[in-house]
């Protein structure tokens, strides 16, 4: 009868940690709050920086990036699966933790996608909802180098954070046509009011409430080629923690003026991140409730 106690202990310690959603996200534990030094015009980003960021490779080469919103789900752009569907699943691999892509080391955790949940109105021609989530085969363990980053809960949220620095990292080239390159880098970028970013000298109208610029009027700050799916990560002071506001999307080359990078924008996403998660995880999750409250039952009857 000794064991009818952690029996129940470990049930309600199960169901706790399958219930109680994510507290904890965009706090990076080894790189300091952000300094402000001014990738197209970046730097080599320090470890730790970006614990969030992912690699998403096929054949073990880089493809995109993504952005890991909770263990068992990266967020990335659609873009850079719609065209790659006839490769198998298990061609393509998400390491986490990564700097250096020639030199992943210990703090790396590589997983296989159990599934690709693209964005059902996604268009090819104009990039709307560019956005896509991947399940994971088995979570990532949070670590000082591994950890999920904050979505907004919709515009006015994100309007609300009062974003005081964003940045933008990857391994995509420093120029464009130009080539990966083998440590992750950073750049601080700013925030492009819709209206500017659609002037007839900018983007011209092509540019949908489902995106968001960021860059530099100069041009002097922007991703390229290879960043795509990755963040564009805006920190909040008041909660001292970053946000993906945007998705790596397109951009016009590479940092030009008047042409800054296209971000698929998180806030409009919202709705669509929580029931597409909510949809695939709920079959194993069902499984795993019936599970946990057998044992449950099993040790109240033991009472
Ligand atoms: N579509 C690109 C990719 O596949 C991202 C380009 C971003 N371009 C830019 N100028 N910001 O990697």
């Amino acid at each position: 009868m000794e064991f009818k106690a952690p029996l129940l202990f470990v049930s309600a310690l199960c169901l706790s940690a399958l219930t109680s959603p994510q507290d904890s996200c965009g706090q990076r534990r080894l790189a300091a709050t952000p300094g402000w030094s001014r990738i197209v015009g970046g730097r080599e980003a320090p470890e730790g920086a970006w614990p969030w960021q992912v690699s998403i490779q096929i054949r073990s080469r880089h493809h995109c990036s993504g952005t890991i919103v909770s263990s068992l789900w990266v967020l990335t752009a659609t873009h850079c699966f719609h065209k790659f569907l006839g490769i198998s699943r298990r061609h393509f691999r998400v390491l986490a933790g990564l700097r250096v892509l020639s030199a992943p080391g210990g703090q790396t955790q590589v997983r296989s996608i159990s599934a690709v949940k693209m964005h059902e109105d996604y268009d090819d021609v104009t990039s709307d909802n560019d956005v896509t989530l991947l399940l994971l085969s088995s979570p990532f363990n949070f670590t000082d180098h591994v950890q999920p980053a904050c979505t907004p809960q919709n515009v006015t949220h994100e309007i609300n954070l009062n974003f005081s620095h964003c940045f933008i990292s990857g391994w995509g080239s420093t120029q464009y046509k130009g080539r990966l390159v083998n440590r992750l880098q950073e750049a601080e970028v700013e925030l492009i009011d819709r209206r500017t970013c659609n002037l007839i000298t900018w983007y011209d109208g092509f540019i949908t409430e489902n995106m968001i610029c960021a860059g530099l009027e100069s041009g002097a700050a922007d991703s390229c080629q290879g960043d795509s799916g990755g963040p564009l990560q805006c920190y909040s002071e008041d909660e001292d923690r970053f946000y993906v506001v945007g998705v790596t999307s397109f951009g016009y080359e590479c940092g030009l003026p008047l042409r800054p990078g296209v971000y698929a924008r998180t806030s409009r996403f919202a709705g669509w991140l929580k029931t597409s998660q909510a949809a695939s995880a709920s079959a194993a999750h069902r499984a795993k409730l019936t599970l946990i409250s057998g044992l449950l039952s099993a040790a109240l009857l033991l009472l």
